[in-house]
C-alpha cells in the first residue's frame, strides 16, 4: 500500500480551520515536525513523495515477542493484559446544579466536541489558492502608503510591485488584479490613456510576465482611473453617463490589456452589454483565450470610499447610481446574471462582499459560473481600524471575514488581505 503526498508544501493551509489555536497537530509554525517535513519534501527533486506502509517496522507485537495465536490464547485463559483504567468522571464546580439529563436524541455539540471532529467535518474550506491579490500601482519610484487603508501601498510599478507579488507567490497566492492612479494630466472626459499600448498597466502587465510567466494577471475594465470626471464612462454635458459610446472605450482598453499578456479582463463600470461587446473584441483580435469576469453586482457603495482616495478616483461631481446597483436590491441581480451569461462571461463578481452575502448566494444558486466575491477597501480598512485600536482581534477577525465569504459561495476572493491571510494559513507570523 503507498499513499502519495502532492505538493505537501502549501497543502496544509488548505485543511486548517479557524480555530487553528486549538488545532492538534496541523499548525506549522510550532510543529516542528511538519516544518521538518516540509523543509526535506522541498529538498527532493521530484515533485511527489512515495510512502510505503510495508516498509514501517515498529509493529508492537513483534517486541513483544507472542504470536497472535498466543496473544489470543492469553485472553481466553483469562490473563487479561493491563490497559490504563476507565477515566474518572471530571468534576463540575461545586454549586453546579443536580439535574436530570435532557431527553435529547440528537446533541449537535456531539459534533464539535474536539478539534479533530471539527476539522473532518468542517463544510468549507479556505486556501491561498481561493485568492486575488489587488494592487495599486503607481509611475513614481518608492512606494507610496494610502492613508485610508494601512498596510496597502500605491506600488512602484518597477520594483515594489514586482516584490510585492514575489511575496504572495511564495505563500501560494498566484493571482494579481491591478489598479492603476494615473497622473492627472493624462486624464480625459472619454478616457483615452486607458487603451494606451504603452501605458502604466500594459507594461505593468508586460513586466510581471517577463519575471513571473504563470501569474494570472486580472484587469479591470472601467474608465474611472483615466477619466477626468472620475466616472467609469463617458459623461455628457448634462451629466448622463453614455452607455455604448463609453463601451466602444471598454472593448479597446480590455484588449489592450489582453495584447500585454492580460489573463483575465474585468469589467468593473456596469455598462449595459459591454461583456458581450469585449467578448467580440476579444475574439475579433485572436483573444479568445483570455477569460472575462464581469462585475455582475456592483452596488453604489459607500464602501469604496478608501480605494478612491487610494486612485484619487472620485467622482468629481454626482455619484455612480445611474450605472452601480441600488444597495436596496436583491432580485435585480438576476438581471445582471442573465445578461452576463448570455454575453458569455467566464465569471461572475459581487461587489462589495461582507454586506452582500445574500447576493453572493444568490449568484451561487442561479449560476454554474465560477462567483468571485470582492472584499472591498471599506471592509479591508474598517477591520484594520478595529485591529489597531484593539477593538477586534484583527487576525481572526480577517480569517472569520474570508471563511464566510467563502461559506456563502464564493470560490474566488478578491481582497487586500490576500498577503497577510496567506501568510496566516500558511503558518508563518508577520
Ligand atoms: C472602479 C472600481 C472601484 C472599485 C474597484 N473598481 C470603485 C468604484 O466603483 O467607484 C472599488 C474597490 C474597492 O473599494 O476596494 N471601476
Amino acid at each position: 500500500m503507498a499513499s502519495t503526498i502532492v505538493n505537501v508544501s502549501c497543502n496544509v493551509q488548505a485543511i486548517k480551520g479557524l480555530d487553528f489555536q486549538n488545532y492538534v497537530g496541523l499548525k506549522a509554525s510550532t510543529n516542528s515536525k511538519l516544518n521538518c517535513l516540509k523543509t526535506a519534501i522541498k529538498a527532493l527533486p521530484p515533485r511527489f513523495l512515495v510512502v510505503r506502509a510495508s516498509e514501517r517496522q515498529d509493529g508492537p507485537i513483534k517486541k513483544m515477542g507472542l504470536s497472535d495465536a498466543e496473544c489470543e490464547a492469553a485472553v481466553v485463559a483469562g490473563k487479561v493484559p493491563e490497559a490504563p483504567p476507565v477515566p474518572p468522571k471530571p468534576a463540575a464546580p461545586t454549586g453546579t446544579p443536580v439535574v436530570h439529563s435532557l431527553p435529547l436524541n440528537r446533541r449537535p455539540r456531539r459534533n464539535r466536541k474536539s478539534p479533530v471532529l471539527r476539522a473532518a467535518f468542517q463544510e468549507t474550506q479556505l486556501s491561498p489558492a481561493n485568492f486575488v491579490y489587488p494592487l495599486f500601482i503607481h509611475e513614481g519610484e518608492e512606494d507610496t502608503p494610502i492613508g485610508a487603508m494601512p498596510g496597502c501601498y500605491r506600488l512602484g510599478w518597477r520594483h515594489g510591485l514586482v516584490e510585492e507579488v514575489g511575496k504572495a507567490r511564495d505563500v501560494g497566492v498566484n493571482s494579481v488584479v491591478l489598479f492603476p492612479k494615473i497622473p492627472d494630466a493624462l486624464k480625459s472626459s472619454t478616457g483615452d490613456e486607458a487603451f494606451n499600448e504603452n501605458g502604466l498597466v500594459p507594461r505593468a502587465i508586460r513586466l510581471l510576465k517577463d519575471k513571473y510567466p504563470d501569474l494570472v494577471i486580472y484587469t479591470d475594465v472601467a474608465l474611472d482611473p483615466y477619466s477626468s470626471d472620475g466616472h467609469d464612462g463617458i459623461v455628457r454635458e448634462d451629466g448622463v453617463i453614455m452607455n455604448d459610446e463609453t463601451v466602444h472605450q471598454l472593448c479597446k482598453q480590455a484588449v489592450s490589456q489582453a495584447r500585454a499578456g492580460a489573463d483575465v479582463v474585468s469589467p468593473s463600470d456596469m455598462m449595459d452589454g459591454r461583456v458581450g461587446a469585449i467578448r467580440d473584441a476579444l475574439d475579433a483580435e485572436g483573444f479568445e483565450h483570455v477569460l472575462i469576469m464581469s462585475y455582475t453586482a456592483k452596488y453604489a457603495s459607500a464602501f469604496y470610499g478608501p480605494f478612491r482616495e487610494a486612485l484619487d478616483s472620485n467622482p468629481r461631481f454626482g455619484d455612480k447610481k445611474t450605472y452601480q446597483m441600488n444597495p436596496a436590491n436583491y432580485r435585480e441581480a438576476l438581471v445582471e446574471v442573465h445578461e452576463d451569461e448570455s454575453e458569455g462571461a467566464d465569471i461572475l463578481l459581487v461587489k462589495p462582499g461582507l454586506p452582500y452575502l445574500d447576493v453572493v448566494r444568490l449568484l451561487r444558486d442561479n449560476s454554474s459560473l465560477p462567483i468571485a466575491a470582492y472584499q472591498v477597501s471599506g471592509e479591508y480598512s474598517m477591520i484594520k481600524a478595529g485591529g489597531v485600536l484593539k477593538m477586534i482581534d484583527e487576525e481572526k477577525v480577517m480569517l472569520e471575514s474570508l471563511m464566510c465569504l467563502r461559506r456563502a459561495g464564493a470560490d474566488i476572493i478578491l481582497t487586500y488581505f490576500a498577503l497577510q491571510a496567506a501568510k496566516s494559513l500558511c503558518g508563518e507570523k508577520r
